[in-house]
């Protein structure tokens, strides 16, 4: 383990709102620095993790050396959720001149600048297809360095999320292998695990109404109100999220209310337009979850979509986590964007099993 420290170090880049951050610290990490370029996001992860150093620049311009530094010299893992746009496939199609794309070397680079015991990276899985060459070049570069690579994909709400959110795990250990962390939930409970989380479960604490974002205002802002906040609905969004039937997709509306574009022959994103159910794990939160038109963000019962806070519960946020931003797009990038916390935690876990086994 680290210099002069039976906890193990963390060093996270790309560390957006937090979210692996509270997974790390929950695994038992202790996360020296941080680097994060959206202000209202460095201003949350401050707000939640006063502890790390947080260095509010592009990554590219950041030296290895100097984190490496506040490691003491030596760093147990290095951490980082690169940005997905260009490989989502909830994008209609790779953008291959996206510049955002080119960031997932910059784990190499600091892999050779700062020689981590381990890695851990996520992502969206079209990095392994879509964007298999810079996939494959990073993949080569660690193991130059001798690192033992291990990836898959990983559905969450297989490890406890309620939430269908697969991504890809990219483990790395220098010199040793890495295993995935086996499920702890399944779909159907027929391996003997307790069955995937649901909506209500990770819902059933709020028991206050949400309000509005124009309302939010009159009460003092969205913060005011602990971000139980929703976007107001149109006169005909709120007609389509009446007809929505729970978990079902937009084809079980009536042709006439569904938005122009949906209808005849229409055979496009079918998750939109919709209700979550209360009994399953919800759709993929994005940074759309509180656009009707971006998901199946309906809130089951209620005719509104989920609030800010029950997307943040869905990505198994801490319920009292400090959004520190009153703009309602920054709010939902930096919860859309986060790796849910639970997953977080069980994939650091195995990170520090497999350091402590081979310390
Ligand atoms: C997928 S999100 C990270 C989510 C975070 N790990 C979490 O769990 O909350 C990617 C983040 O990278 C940040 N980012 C994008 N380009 C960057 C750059 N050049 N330097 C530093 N951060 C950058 C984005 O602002 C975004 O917050």
């Amino acid at each position: 383990m680290s210099v002069g420290t039976n906890t193990p170090t963390a060093i996270e880049i790309f560390a957006g709102g937090g979210g692996l951050a509270v997974g790390l610290r929950d695994a038992g990490f202790r996360t020296v620095a941080a680097v994060e370029v959206e202000p209202s996001a460095v201003a949350t992860f401050k707000a939640n993790h006063p502890e790390v150093r947080v260095f509010q620049q592009d990554v590219r311009t950041i030296d290895g050396a100097q984190l490496l530094g506040l490691a003491g010299g030596a760093l147990d893992v290095l951490a980082a959720c690169p940005p997905c746009q260009g490989f989502s496939s909830l994008t209609s199609k790779w953008r291959k001149a996206d510049p955002r794309n080119e960031l997932v070397l910059e784990v190499a680079r600091l892999a050779e600048e700062m020689r981590p015991r381990a890695i851990m990276v996520e992502n969206v899985p079209g990095l392994v297809d879509k964007g298999k060459i810079l996939f494959d070049e990073l993949v080569r570069r660690l193991r130059d360095l001798g690192y033992r690579c291990t990836w898959s994909v990983l559905q969450v709400a297989d490890y406890g999320v309620p939430q269908r959110r697969r991504r890809l795990v990219l483990l790395a250990g220098l010199g040793f292998d890495i295993s995935m962390p086996a499920p702890t939930h399944s779909r159907t409970g027929k391996s003997g695990l307790p069955v995937w989380r649901t909506v209500r479960e990770a819902l059933a604490g709020i028991n206050r109404p949400a309000v509005t974002f124009s309302e939010a205002k009159a009460l003092g802002g969205p913060i005011a109100v602990d971000w139980h906040v929703t976007r107001s609905l149109s006169p005909a969004n709120l007609e389509r999220l009446r007809h929505a039937k729970p978990g079902a997709v937009w084809k079980t509306m009536p042709e006439e209310v569904r938005p122009p574009c949906h209808r005849g022959g229409y055979d496009g994103f079918t998750n939109v337009y919709g209700r979550m159910s209360w009994d399953e794990p919800s759709v993929t939160i994005t940074a759309g979850c509180t656009t009707l038109s971006k998901g199946r963000f309906g809130h089951p019962e209620e005719d509104r979509t989920i609030s800010l806070r029950e997307a943040a519960l869905l990505q198994t946020f801490p319920p009292d986590y400090y959004f520190d931003t009153s703009i309602v797009e920054h709010a939902c990038q930096i919860v859309g964007n986060a790796l849910p916390c639970a997953f977080a935690e069980i994939v650091a876990r195995q990170v520090i099993e497999q350091l402590r086994a081979v310390a």
